[in-house]
């Protein structure tokens, strides 16, 4: 994370769609007046009981939902395609595992992406999404046998993690069970030891990583890699993630540096242009104190030009290859909850609203570590409330689960929240749903996408809220 700064207000964009959820009535409302309401009274005038179907139907009224603003989501991509990493041989992958929404992979896969998949799961969602096999890319460092023979007969990218993985492929090709084909793509994941970032849980490039192969700079453990990956003709890419939010520029860039230069040398050994694809992975961190929604796609690719040209040139690699997740993600949609009930203590406000740990779970856990969302308070109709610095009040955003640590945001110095109000939370458009626990049985939320003018917002709902039924179905046990 960037260091801590001032937080900038939303967007006006941002502003107009709290306010236009609110107006169009998709955040629902609180209070007993709408619960059950259809079903209070029965046929003979007496009291009907709540059944399950109409608690269902109440269900889909939750006062939250998570909204994605379809424009800017796009413009972003755009940027990094179009403007920022616009060479042709660029294969910009969408790290599946921060938004795994149907909606945006097939959007993506539209938009001429591709889908970088953490697991079996994903590389089978990102086909079904109709993705091109050859623009999957699976990057576990945990493939059984069976998912590395599904994704080679598939003929999806398969980066392996390590040279256990590396045999596993050997042996699964000399069974002759799979043929690769000149399409083909199989990389070997290098670690390129540079250092932690200040996201420790995030530092793939230390000594004691759990994914890659350690490339030393030189000596013997180099030696034998490059022979053994020599020795294997059909290996023709390199892959390289040096680390996720809170890794520097200079990180970054050096990690692809250094898979660079392994690549060429790979070549120089074999004595031809074996190592095709170079895949330099993700990681640009996410500034999540600003307003400003493009990532910073440009500095990063400014500064890999300058030291790491071979791969913007069109005779080095035939392809490289992007897997972007936070930065394509995050800043683009916001959650809008309604405060269910308020508590007060001294000198200080708790808002309960419907999303807490099952979908922030980074914010919960680790507070301030790997997220941090800006909170701002809305009237009950979507007006922004707007209050001088004395009559802000600090308030804990806390979630619905049944634990004291279900706390989003602490001490936000916000408007006093009523019962009715909303809360928005910002930049939470990656890592979040995709993290969700199903602690406590709560109920995914509803999901909209927005495009269009600022004064004419319209919502598309892709996700409905997770009934009842289904939030538990996980917990049935055989017979
Ligand atoms: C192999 C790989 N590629 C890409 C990503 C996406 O990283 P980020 O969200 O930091 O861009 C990750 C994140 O864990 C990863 O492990």
């Amino acid at each position: 994370m960037a260091p801590k700064t001032e937080d900038e207000p939303l967007t006006a964009r941002q502003v107009a769609a709290i306010k236009a959820a609110a107006q169009q009535g998709l955040l629902g409302t609180v209070g007993v007046q709408e619960v059950g309401a259809q079903e209070s009274v029965s046929s003979d005038g007496g009291e009907a009981p709540l059944t399950l179907e109409a608690l269902e139907a109440e269900v889909q009224k939750k006062p939250f939902a998570f909204l994605y603003d379809g424009d800017t989501w796009e413009a972003n991509l755009a940027h990094m395609r179009e403007e920022t990493f616009k060479e042709k041989h660029f294969m910009h992958a969408c790290a599946v595992k921060a938004n795994p929404l149907e909606y945006f992979l097939r959007r993506a896969c539209e938009l001429g992406h591709g889908a970088e998949c953490a697991s079996i799961s994903e590389v089978v969602h990102s086909l079904d999404v109709g993705f091109a096999p050859d623009r999957v890319v699976f990057d576990s460092p945990c493939k059984t046998a069976a998912e590395i023979e599904f994704a080679l007969r598939k003929g999806v990218h398969l980066n392996m993690d390590n040279l256990q993985e590396l045999a596993r492929v050997e042996a699964i090709l000399a069974s002759g069970r799979v043929n690769l084909t000149p399409s083909s793509i199989v990389g070997i994941r290098v670690n390129p030891l540079v250092g932690a970032g200040t996201i420790a849980a995030f530092s793939v490039s230390t000594g004691k990583s759990k994914f890659g192969v350690p490339l030393q700079k030189s000596g013997q453990e180099r030696e034998s890699l490059l022979a053994r990956v020599v020795a294997c003709p059909w290996i023709n890419g390199v892959h390289v993630h040096t680390g996720s939010g809170g890794m520097g520029l200079d990180q970054l860039v050096a990690g692809v540096r250094t898979a660079v230069d392994f690549a060429l040398e790979i070549n120089e050994r074999a004595g031809e242009r074996r190592i095709r694809t170079l895949d330099m992975g993700g990681g640009l961190a996410v500034n999540f104190n600003v307003a400003q929604q493009l990532s910073d796609f440009a500095p990063y690719a400014a500064a890999l030009r300058k030291d790491v040209p071979e791969i913007f040139a069109d005779n080095v690699f035939d392809r490289v290859v992007t897997e972007f997740g936070a930065a394509a993600q995050h800043k683009f949609a916001l959650l809008a909850s309604r405060v269910e009930y308020t508590k007060s203590y001294d000198g200080g406000r708790i808002a309960l609203i419907h999303a807490g740990s099952d979908v922030f779970m980074r914010a919960c856990y680790c507070p301030e570590t790997f997220v941090h969302h800006r909170v701002f308070a809305f009237s009950s109709t979507g007006e922004q409330k707007e209050v001088s610095e004395d009559e802000r009040v600090p308030t804990d955003i806390a979630g619905p689960l049944c634990f004291a640590g279900d706390v989003v945001v602490r001490d936000a110095k916000i408007a006093p929240l009523e019962v009715g109000d909303i809360v928005a939370l910002a930049d939470v458009g990656g890592n979040a749903l995709s993290i969700r626990t199903t602690h406590c049985s709560r109920q995914g939320p509803q999901v909209f996408v927005f495009h269009g003018a600022n004064e004419a917002l319209t919502f598309r709902q892709i996700q409905d809220v997770q009934p009842v039924r289904d939030s538990v179905r996980q917990w049935k046990c055989r017979e």
